[in-house]
C-alpha cells in the first residue's frame, strides 16, 4: 500500500499546479472527443423480434395511442415519422425512451408530450423498439 502513496501525492501536486497563483485556472490541454455516435451505431445488436411483439403490447395498454397512430399525426407525431428520423440504434433507443419519461416538446412542434415517470425503463425501451421497427421492414 505505500507504493500507492507516492503517485496520489504527485496527482494532488499536479492539481494543485493547474492553479495559478493569481487564482485563475492555467488553460487545460484540448480534450480529444471520441466518435461517440459513431462506435455506439456500430454496437447496436439487431432488433429483436419479441422486443418488438412486447413492446406493442405495452404501448397499446399505456396512454401512447391517445396521442399517436403509426400512420398520421394525432396530438403527436404519426411513429412512422418518428421512425423515418431516428433510425433503430442503442443510442436513439436510449434518446427516446428519456424523452418518454421525462415528458418534453419542440421536437416536432410546441405541444408537449405528458411525461411516464411511472413507466418502467425497460418497458419503454421495448415501446420504442417497436416504433423503430416501424422503419425496418
Ligand atoms: C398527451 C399526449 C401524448 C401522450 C399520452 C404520449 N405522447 Fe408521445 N408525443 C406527444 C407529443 C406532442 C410529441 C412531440 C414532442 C416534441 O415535439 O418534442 C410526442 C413525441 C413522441 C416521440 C418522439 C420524441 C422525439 O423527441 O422525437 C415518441 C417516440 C413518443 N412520443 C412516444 C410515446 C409513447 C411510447 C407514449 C406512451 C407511453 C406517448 N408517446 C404518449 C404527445 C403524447
Amino acid at each position: 500500500m505505500k507504493r500507492l502513496a507516492i503517485p496520489v501525492f504527485l496527482m494532488m501536486m499536479g492539481t494543485a499546479g493547474a492553479q495559478t497563483k493569481s487564482g485563475t485556472v492555467a488553460k487545460k490541454a484540448p480534450v480529444k472527443t471520441a466518435p461517440i455516435a459513431k462506435n455506439k451505431l456500430a454496437s447496436t445488436p439487431a432488433i429483436k423480434k419479441e422486443d418488438v411483439e412486447e413492446g406493442k403490447v405495452l404501448l397499446s395498454k399505456s396512454d401512447c395511442l391517445a396521442c399517436h397512430k403509426v400512420d398520421t399525426k394525432v396530438v403527436g407525431p404519426a411513429y412512422a415519422d418518428v421512425a423515418k428520423k431516428y433510425p433503430y440504434s442503442t443510442t436513439n433507443v436510449e434518446l427516446l425512451s428519456t424523452k418518454i419519461i421525462n415528458g418534453g416538446s419542440g421536437t416536432w412542434g410546441a405541444v408537449p408530450m405528458a411525461a411516464h415517470p411511472a413507466l418502467a425503463a425497460a418497458d419503454v425501451k421495448k415501446m420504442v423498439t417497436y416504433i423503430l421497427s416501424l422503419n425496418t421492414k
